[in-house]
């Protein structure tokens, strides 16, 4: 059983430990009480992410003890950021744990896992730390990628950061910046869109930032991955994410408009409206400089939905510097966003600094913020009812007879369709809204299962 926690980079690494450990023998489940393996991904971004691990592994340990009462031995694995962040605080912390191992090591699972499972033969209790941030490339390492569960699919082009935002503790989980070379990328798309995948999308911390080696040595930009990718017969749409405005180049702006398998929507965190702020964060860029990159990228492609991430209550916030992220946020009308507050994060600069605004302030920001956001994410998808546009049915509804899928602008779309138009690109009409969602009907008759 793998647990996975934060961000798609997790999503796409928990994919990766899977079809690693299915060539070890092990076989997927959902249930704690039948795994002989358990490996919870987490996330280190905010406090809560953190605190979430230490209780899930105490219930993970009732559930191991129940299994070793019937004769049954249970390994139990911290992977991801907290492992990189906190290994030898977990191993202390945690002894039920058997295994930490951080987000560059996991291509190293086999051979953790023999000497785990040796030990237990030999009556010890196993326990192995791996967070180095080794010299071989991990994922020349893996075996390759074979399939997707779904029609869309996540592909890694970038990880780590070199950008060090004063809050975030990304450059320290995650490591330097790398690019994966073009060809790589490229036969991972060619496999999962001849398993059916028809829609990607890049990931990478600063996925923006990619510049990864083609064939003949030569470095290739985003914007250049993304015209090479669409080349891919059979794939239909690409997306990328996360992003930083300092990366977001002429090349990669006029791509917006020149792509046509290039979704328009586009996440592009700002986290804060106040220059001043913006500058005690180090994220090297202006409240206006934003405001303008979003402006020449409508202009390249005015049907672009944006989004974006914030946090409120950073260090010395004052209310006329939360005023300056309400204003942008009026400025931009963001069709989707993610809003935080800021959460003090040990070993970055930011948790060191005088003017931590208070828990109550922060929590009547954050309130205020989403009340704004939502109301401009229901207005945007209000806008599109009764607009057909293109589906691709990713999975079932909770309803019966009910799939969900995504538009172009990724609003999720609820629809009456068969389980056999499940991966297909669909023509639907949009008939309702709501801030999180959209009902929609078919507008195009279905083939026949
Ligand atoms: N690389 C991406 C962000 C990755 S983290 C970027 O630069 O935009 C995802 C989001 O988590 C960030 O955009 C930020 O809004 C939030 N976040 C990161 N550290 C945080 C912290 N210490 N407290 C609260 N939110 C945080
Ligand atoms: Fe974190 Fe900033 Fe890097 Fe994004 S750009 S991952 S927020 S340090
Ligand atoms: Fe969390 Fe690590 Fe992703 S800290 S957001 S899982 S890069």
């Amino acid at each position: 059983m793998i647990k996975t926690f934060g961000c798609q980079m997790n999503v796409y690494d928990s994919e990766r430990m899977g079809e690693l450990l299915g060539g070890e023998g092990y076989t997927p489940t959902d249930n704690a009480d039948e795994a002989d393996l358990v490996i919870l991904n987490t996330c280190h971004i905010r406090e809560k992410a953190a605190e979430k691990v230490y209780s899930e592994v105490g219930r993970l340990r009732q559930s191991a003890n129940a299994r070793k009462a019937q004769g049954n031995e249970t390994l139990i694995a911290v992977a991801g950021c907290v492992a990189q962040a906190e290994g030898p605080e977990i191993m202390r912390r945690a002894p039920a744990v058997n295994m930490v191992f951080g987000p560059q090591t996991y291509h190293r699972l086999p051979e953790m896992l023999a000497s785990a499972r040796k030990a237990q033969e030999h009556g010890q209790t196993a326990r192995v730390l791996d967070t180095d941030f080794p010299a071989e490339a991990k994922f020349d390492q893996l075996p390759k990628k074979r399939g997707s569960s779904g029609p869309a699919a996540f592909v890694t082009a970038q990880e780590g950061c070199d950008k060090f935002c004063t809050f975030c503790v990304v450059p320290y989980t995650r490591g330097a910046e790398t690019s994966r070379p073009v060809a790589a990328i490229e036969d991972e798309v060619r496999s999962l869109v001849e398993s059916g995948v028809v829609e990607i999308s890049l990931l990478g911390q600063n996925v923006n930032a990619y510049h990864g080696v083609d064939a003949s040595g030569q470095d290739v930009s985003l914007a250049g991955l993304v015209r090479r990718l669409a080349k891919i017969d059979g794939l239909e749409r690409i997306r990328y994410t996360t992003s930083h405005p300092r990366d977001m180049t002429d090349e990669l702006i006029a791509a917006h408009g020149e792509i046509e398998k290039l979704m328009p929507y586009l996440h592009l965190p700002v986290q804060a409206g106040s220059d001043r702020i913006l500058a005690a964060m180090n994220r090297k860029h202006t409240a206006e400089s934003y405001l303008k990159i979003m402006e020449r990228l409508k202009a390249a492609r005015p049907d672009l939905a944006l989004s974006g991430d914030f946090i409120v209550g950073f260090p010395g916030e004052t209310e006329e510097d939360f005023q300056a992220t309400l204003d942008l946020v009026k400025a931009v009308r963001y069709a989707q966003a993610y809003s935080f507050k800021y959460s003090p994060r040990p070993g970055t600069p930011a948790a060191d600094m005088e003017a931590q605004v208070p828990e109550d302030e922060k929590s009547d920001r954050l309130a205020r913020l989403q009340a704004l956001l939502n109301q401009h994410q229901l207005e945007f998808n209000q806008a599109s009812v009764g607009k057909t546009v293109p589906v691709l049915f990713e999975r079932k509804g909770k309803h019966a007879g009910q799939l969900v899928g995504r538009s172009p602008w990724m609003q999720a779309v609820h629809v009456l369709a068969p389980d056999h138009a499940i991966g297909d690109l669909v023509n639907c009409t949009l008939l309702s809204a709501g801030a999180n969602s959209l009902e929609g009907g078919l507008a195009d008759r279905l083939a026949a299962a």
